[in-house]
């Protein structure tokens, strides 16, 4: 399947999706406290998508059970909503979310801390996951690769310590959640597929306190850090325009 880019009206489209899930993350984001479940969180979700007139998105992809991802601590992406996971002062939790309107998808992560006693070396990961995503993002122009994505944001996550994931990857978005191409969080500039006018990329850097390597729990979902170490995600769906690169997920 080729890379598959979109015309200003769909561009158009897809900030309209992606807007209703910037809303819901901005919603979820406030309810964010010790002593709240994921599902907490997850039921919120549901209903505010609903609200705003969307479908979500990852609810029954390959069998996900849920319209959230939240993904606690070692967890770094597609931990499973649930009644019994109570948020703690001082865990991290990461809240991805993706819905689809009039056909076109939209799908945005951030990570939240919960409570104030959140150790400094936890904020410093948050800060520097954000910020890679956005060196990722200013590489996200016409006539560059992948591979200069990749690089940015690995190379100020690496010059500040932490590691990258190599196993999960961002990716082309449109009219299905997933499409070509894998857009990672590592590579060499000027390698990879070249990015043309039209090109809508998810960019979500997945970022580990201490080793890359990871592993899936029994869940067949979860994926955690090999050394428990903590990890965070943000995520952006960003278009390639001749003005540069637009955050359709803002
Ligand atoms: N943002 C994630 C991704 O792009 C979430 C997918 S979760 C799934 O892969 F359940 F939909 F698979
Ligand atoms: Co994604």
């Amino acid at each position: 399947m080729a890379i598959v880019c979109k015309s200003a009206a769909e561009i158009e489209k897809m900030r309209q999706s992606g807007r209703i899930v910037r809303q819901v993350l901005d919603h979820v984001k406030g309810l964010v406290a010790p002593g709240v479940t994921t599902m907490d969180l997850e039921r919120t979700a549901e209903q505010k998508i609903k609200d705003l007139g969307a479908k979500p998105a990852f609810k029954g992809y390959y069998d996900y059970p849920c319209v959230l991802c939240t993904s606690v601590n070692e967890e770094i992406v597609h931990g499973i909503p649930s009644e019994t996971r109570s948020l703690k002062a001082g865990d991290i939790v990461s809240i991805d979310c993706g819905v689809v309107l009039e056909g076109y998808y939209g799908d945005a992560a951030i990570t939240v801390p919960v409570g104030e006693a959140v150790k400094p070396e936890f904020r410093k990961l948050l800060e520097v996951t954000e910020q890679s995503l956005y060196r990722g993002i200013e590489q996200a122009r016409i006539g560059n690769t992948v591979g200069d994505v990749g690089a940015a944001v690995q190379e100020l996550v690496e010059a500040n310590g932490f590691s990258v994931v190599r196993e999960f990857v961002g990716h082309g978005i449109g009219t299905r959640l997933h499409e070509e191409p894998q857009v990672p969080n590592f590579g060499a500039r000027g390698h990879g597929a070249r990015l043309r006018e039209g090109m809508v990329l998810a960019i979500e850097p997945m970022v580990n306190c201490g080793k890359p390597e990871t592993r899936v729990l029994g869940d067949k979902w979860t994926a955690v850090t090999a050394d428990g170490s903590f990890s965070a995600h943000f995520e952006h769906c960003v278009a390639v325009t001749k003005d540069g690169p637009v955050i359709l997920t803002q």
